[in-house]
């Protein structure tokens, strides 16, 4: 029985996605989860400042005595997962656009892929799509600038939020596309929104469910596994202004930390 919690971290309320499904497939155990939202959004930060947030990050939650880490942040993880695994000895899972899958599924050969832009510059996601890539398959970019602030503020305007939408995907849509890389965590929440623009046709494919299964599969295999029956507790802190309640489920506790 190790009833030691699980950490998570993310620039904001986009890791809660994962949180959420995390907290289904492993109902007994503890979460930590870190909302950086006073350094929001990370994806037009540098290298260097992505590397010093993520290890800040990585460093409370071993102050938590957390078992394994969970990058839940294609931002941080394509920037810096390589780094951290140097200097951490827990367990460290990321999470990185689902360029493999779009791969194997794309029949019209054109795959497109929505991210932050240091995701998209960074140079795991170079290696990941050149070593996969097979020579007739084109991949197409676009930053989603502005997505990650609008999603953090919860409230905000459907209209504009639409508009960026379709100046981002139509020109994707019109390189016939059949399947749409949701390369940011964040961008789980406005799934709706996005389908409201996209033909059915166009497969969205996000990696939250195999990164839940891989994080469920190394806590196995590593025999950490809490098989404790006991109430188990999710705390989710944010260090920034207050997080959008509209994420938080009711069973999470919610509050302010310094970190
Ligand atoms: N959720 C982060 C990601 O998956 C958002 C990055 C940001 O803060 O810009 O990339």
């Amino acid at each position: 029985m190790d009833d030691r919690p699980i950490g998570i971290f993310d620039s904001g309320i986009g890791g809660i996605s994962i949180l959420n499904n995390l907290k289904d497939i492993l109902p007994n155990e503890n979460f930590i989860y870190l909302a950086d939202n006073k350094n929001c959004p990370y994806g037009s930060k540098t290298k260097k400042e992505i590397l010093l947030l993520s290890d800040k990050n990585c460093k409370k939650l071993i102050e938590f005595k957390c078992k394994i880490i969970v990058v839940a942040c294609n931002t941080a993880t394509t920037n810096s997962i390589q780094e951290l695994r140097e200097i951490i000895s827990i367990p460290i899972i990321g999470i990185e656009p689902g360029i493999k899958p779009a791969i194997k599924y794309t029949k019209t050969k054109n795959i497109g892929v929505l991210a932050t832009e240091n995701t998209l510059n960074s140079k795991l996601f170079f290696k990941t799509t050149n070593d996969n890539k097979i020579h007739d398959i084109k991949i197409y970019e676009q930053i989603g600038y502005e997505l990650v602030n609008l999603i953090e503020e919860g409230s905000f305007s459907k209209n504009k939020l639409h508009q960026l939408l379709k100046s981002y995907l139509n020109p994707m849509i019109n390189k016939n596309i059949d399947c749409l890389v949701l390369g940011c965590t964040h961008y789980h929440f406005i799934k709706t929104r996005i389908k409201e623009i996209i033909p059915d046709k166009i497969k969205i494919i996000d990696t939250i469910t195999p990164v839940s299964k891989h994080i469920h599969n190394t806590l196995k295999l590593k025999k950490i596994l809490n098989r404790s029956k006991n109430k188990r507790y999710i705390k989710v802190f944010f260090n920034g202004e207050k997080l959008s309640e509209k994420y938080i489920q009711k069973e999470y506790i919610l509050d302010s930390l310094e970190f």
